[in-house]
Formats: structure tokens, sequence, C-alpha cells
């Protein structure tokens, strides 16, 4: 996964299909979702009332902007805030618009590989904060740290939020972690969201809302393929399933073949088999304690600063140090 609205060129999408539906345990990787219809279903989805993890992070940036800005400009003549994935900005805009009013001396430069979207942000940007010094970088993540490793002398704090994190498998979120602990350098900073375990019946239904958008949100994966790949999956006869686990903290979405059928997708010249009930994995969304984070921090070489909690402690958004 890189960021929602990111569109994907058609070879690495018959390649990631190819190889997803003819392992022996089929899946497909999430990032998938997001074409323009994913991107809009899931702004519908961040609206919803089971959708607890948007409005948890507004009120964690509304609470603690200051404390938040005092974290990370503490010793420093100004720092360098980098967004991994910034999709519309909407909560971005609380910390920064807060960060200009102080006159606080930061940089910000939201990083996307999608083109479009990085302009509908900074036109949005350059409305709201316009004395904000906005640099979108339309990079992949770890060669826009690169990059701005060549030339930086102020701290940088990499941002990233919306509990993106949890859409990795722990042991790929840990090398993400990881990879952006090494371009880092002591005193910078990352502030990472992560959606925490609690009520599992809470959590199924943020992914199996009343209103099915989520399984709209689903179900649109495979219509991509249709038009995509020219493939005749009957979206009437797959099922949207969750799961929680809550020993592990794991939501795994499904899309669940209703019976034996065969499925073409004549682009990529493949044909799929299903038994009955045989399921495609298409998401992890992983739910974190202190003891997971912690764990996750350290072996990064990085310190937990600070946890921000929402008032529920539903959601939170950490301070990590190198
Ligand atoms: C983007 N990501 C954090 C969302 C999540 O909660 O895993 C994607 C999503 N999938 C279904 N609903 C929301």
């Amino acid at each position: 996964m890189t960021t929602n609205t990111t569109e994907k060129i058609s070879f690495s999408v018959a390649e990631a299909v190819k190889e997803g539906l003819t392992k022996k345990e089929k899946s497909l990787p999430s990032w998938l979702f997001y074409d323009a219809e994913g991107d809009r279903l899931f702004q519908e989805i961040m609206n919803m009332p089971e959708y607890y993890l948007t409005n948890c992070e507004f009120d964690i940036f509304q609470k603690y902007k200051q404390e938040i800005l005092s974290i990370i400009s503490s010793g420093t003549d100004g720092f360098n805030l980098i967004e991994f994935g910034a999709g519309d900005g909407l909560k971005t805009e609380i910390l920064l618009k807060h960060f200009v009013e102080q006159s606080a001396t930061f940089n910000y430069k939201p990083v996307d590989i999608s083109e479009n979207v990085l302009n509908l942000l900074q036109e949005r940007m350059k409305k709201s904060i316009p004395d904000l010094d906005i640099e979108p970088i339309n990079k992949e993540y770890f060669s826009a740290l690169d990059s701005l490793n060549e030339a930086r002398k102020n701290p940088m704090v990499v941002l990233f939020m919306g509990g993106n994190i949890g859409n990795f498998l722990l042991e790929d979120a840990q090398s993400f972690v990881n990879e952006i602990a090494n371009k880092l350098r002591t005193g910078d900073r990352i502030i990472m969201g992560f959606d925490m375990k609690k009520d599992p019946e809470m959590i199924r239904s943020a992914y199996n809302d009343a209103q099915g958008i989520t399984r709209q949100f689903n179900m649109n994966l495979l219509k991509r393929l249709n038009n995509k790949l020219d493939a005749d999956f009957n979206l009437d006869e797959f099922k949207h399933y969750p799961s929680y686990d809550p020993q592990t903290g794991t939501t795994k979405s499904f899309l669940i073949s209703k019976k034996q059928q065969t499925v073409q997708l004549k682009a990529i010249d493949t044909t799929i088999n299903f038994k009955a009930w045989e399921h495609i994995h298409v998401e992890v969304s992983q739910k974190f304690d202190e003891d997971l984070i912690e764990n996750m921090a350290t072996e990064a070489g990085l310190t937990v600063e600070k946890y921000f909690y929402d008032d529920k402690n539903y959601f939170a958004d950490v301070v990590m140090r190198k």
C-alpha cells in the first residue's frame, strides 16, 4: 500500500493480480482498492458512523496540536515535516494551520507518487494556509527521504497517519518502520497513527457497516479487475467477509466465492478456478497495543516519546524519536 488515490500503471496491476490469484492461498494487495471509485468509496467510509478512526485523529490533533509542536520544535531552529500519503490533507491541515499561526519555522513536504493528489493538496493548502511553506515531492516514500537527506540541516519529522501502518502485515510494518528509521538522523522523529485494540464488535462494525459501503469498497476491487483486465467476475457470486481476531489484533477482509466457479481474465490470459467458499484475502487492518508499538519502535532503533490518545483511547498518534 502506498496511498489512497494512487492509480498504479496497469502493468503492475496485471502482475499483482496474476501473482495473487494463482497462489495456493489466493490474495490481492489492498492498494488495488484505490482507483477513482475506490477513492470515492474510501471518502464515504471515513464519514460513516461506524468508522471511528477519522474522528479520533481529528480530536487528537485538535486537542494536542500545541503539545505536538512543542515536542517537535524543541531545541531546533526549524524542522522539515514530511508526510507520507497525505490524501486530502484535511487532518494535517489542523496541525499545519496551528504551526503557521504560532510562527513555527518549518516546511511541509507531502510525498505521493500521484502528481494529481499533490496538485490538489497544494491548491487546497495555498487557499487555506497562504503562508505555508509547502513543497510537494512526487516520488516513492524512501527515495523522497534520500533526496531530502542530501541537502537538509534541520531535523526531519515523518508523518504517517490515518492508521495506514495497519494495512501492512506486522512483519512488513516492521520492515517499513526500520527502513524509515535507517534514513533518519539522531533527533529526527516519526509521528505515526495507530488504531488500538478495542471492543471486537466495534472493530468488526467498522469493516462491516450497516449501509454496506465497505462491502461496495471491497466489491469494487472485482469491478476494477473486470474493467481493467477484461475479467468476468460475477459480483453476486462473491461475498464480502471481514474477521477480527482479538488474540493477534488482526482484522482481515476476504472476498469469498459463494460457489464453485471459473473466472476468465482475458487481458492477462488467465483462468482462475474457485472452489465453493474459497477466499481471496484482500486486506489486513492491524490493531495495536502499547507493547506492539514499543517493540516495533525498539527494533527500529527508535524511542517512543509520547502517546497522544483520543478521549476514548481508540486511536493513538505516537511520537517516536531516533
Ligand atoms: C486506509 N486504511 C487505514 C483503512 C483501514 O482502516 O484499514 C482502509 C479501509 N478498509 C476498509 N475500511 C477502511
